[in-house]
């Protein structure tokens, strides 16, 4: 992909809040691409790019960073990340929010694409799967374009569970989790290892069982302790990974939702996968043989995003 932004990549961030401040904080500390904050309130992202901006000299990095409140200067994006919209509080679900976010993330993607054709759209904003239905329709990009981000973060939070149960390094440890983001998400133990020990060998199943359910529930987990929003620096963490991925060609494998066309038997839905990810953004995606249990927990979730993709048809 060519560099738009003289030599250098661009990442739009749309949505100024606690996950674009902190996607920008770290892809800004990357130093390989110019960060565009985009929010609808005045100042904020003028003021959070201004800071990260003189954070620059402490740290050494060039990046150059702009707020703003309009599109124009996001023209040229390389990557745009959609973090716009509501976050949960306590007692709302995710899927609470699928109304307001749906409205939002539908505005901005048909706001930001046009001046980034060539760009990769990763989506944040929550119900994350049913979002990236709204902007792959709003955007009109292939389906290799329109990436969700959530499997990063839920495959973060299982490793890191799974570290403090063993009391190992977070660093011995991958594990992967599919389906939609959400409570029928799917930890799958049976492909996570600790050294590539699979940990269904170091662990009895009730501790895996239990390190699953701790997961699924890692987001409300999270919001209970906050009790004025969401996660944002594992979310934020997740991003960069992904933008990393895209924008310096790694192919790296990684969970993220994106539209099954068949794959996994699930067709025309957004739901968390494991994939290749690269130049251009999707390059393959990584089929792996499930139980018959666990693939009838990946087609519950995906009915689970199905669910709200009925749902937002009904509110057109
Ligand atoms: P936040 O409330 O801190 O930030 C959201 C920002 O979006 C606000 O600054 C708001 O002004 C802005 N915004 C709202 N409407 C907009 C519009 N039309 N145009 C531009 N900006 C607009 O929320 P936070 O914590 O940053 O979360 C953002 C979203 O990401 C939420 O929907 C949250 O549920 C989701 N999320 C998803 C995760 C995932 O794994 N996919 C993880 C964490 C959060
Ligand atoms: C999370 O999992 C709220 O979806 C967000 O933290």
């Amino acid at each position: 992909m060519a560099g738009a932004n003289g030599g250098r990549k661009k990442v739009t961030v749309v949505g100024a809040g606690m996950v674009g401040g902190t996607v920008a904080q770290m892809l800004a500390l990357r130093d390989y691409a110019d960060i565009v904050l985009v929010d609808i309130v005045e100042g904020l992202p003028q003021g959070k790019a201004l800071d990260l901006a003189q954070a620059g000299p402490v740290l050494g990095y060039d990046t150059r960073l702009a707020g703003t409140n309009g599109y124009a200067e996001t023209a040229g994006s390389d990557v745009i990340v959609i973090t716009s919209g509501i976050a949960r509080k306590p007692g709302m679900s995710r899927d609470d929010l699928l109304r307001t976010n749906m409205g939002i993330v539908r505005s901005v993607t048909e706001q930001v694409v046009p001046g980034s054709p060539d760009a990769v759209v990763v989506v944040v904003s929550n119900p994350l799967d049913a979002m990236c239905h709204v902007a792959f329709d709003a955007a009109g990009l292939p389906r290799e374009r329109v990436l969700g981000m959530a499997g990063v973060l839920d495959s973060a939070r299982f490793r890191t569970f799974i570290a403090m149960e063993l009391d190992v390094s977070v660093e011995d440890v991958s594990g992967f989790v599919l389906g939609g983001h959400g409570d029928t998400m799917v930890p799958l133990s049976r492909y996570s290892t600790v050294a590539g020990i699979p940990i269904t060998e170091l662990l009895p199943p009730e501790r895996v069982r239990a390190i699953e359910e701790r997961t699924a529930n890692g987001g409300a987990e999270i919001v209970g302790l906050l009790k004025t929003g969401s996660a944002y620096y594992a979310p934020g963490t997740s991003v960069v990974q992904m933008v990393d991925a895209i924008l310096l060609d790694k192919r790296r494998v990684l969970p993220a939702s994106v539209l099954l066309q068949g794959e996994y038997g699930i067709e025309g839905l957004f739901v968390g996968v494991p994939v290749k990810l690269g130049a251009g953004g999707l390059t393959q995606i990584m089929e792996v043989t499930l139980t018959d249990a666990e693939r009838a927990a990946l087609h519950k979730s995906a009915g689970a995003v199905r669910e709200l993709v009925d749902a937002m048809a009904g509110m057109d």
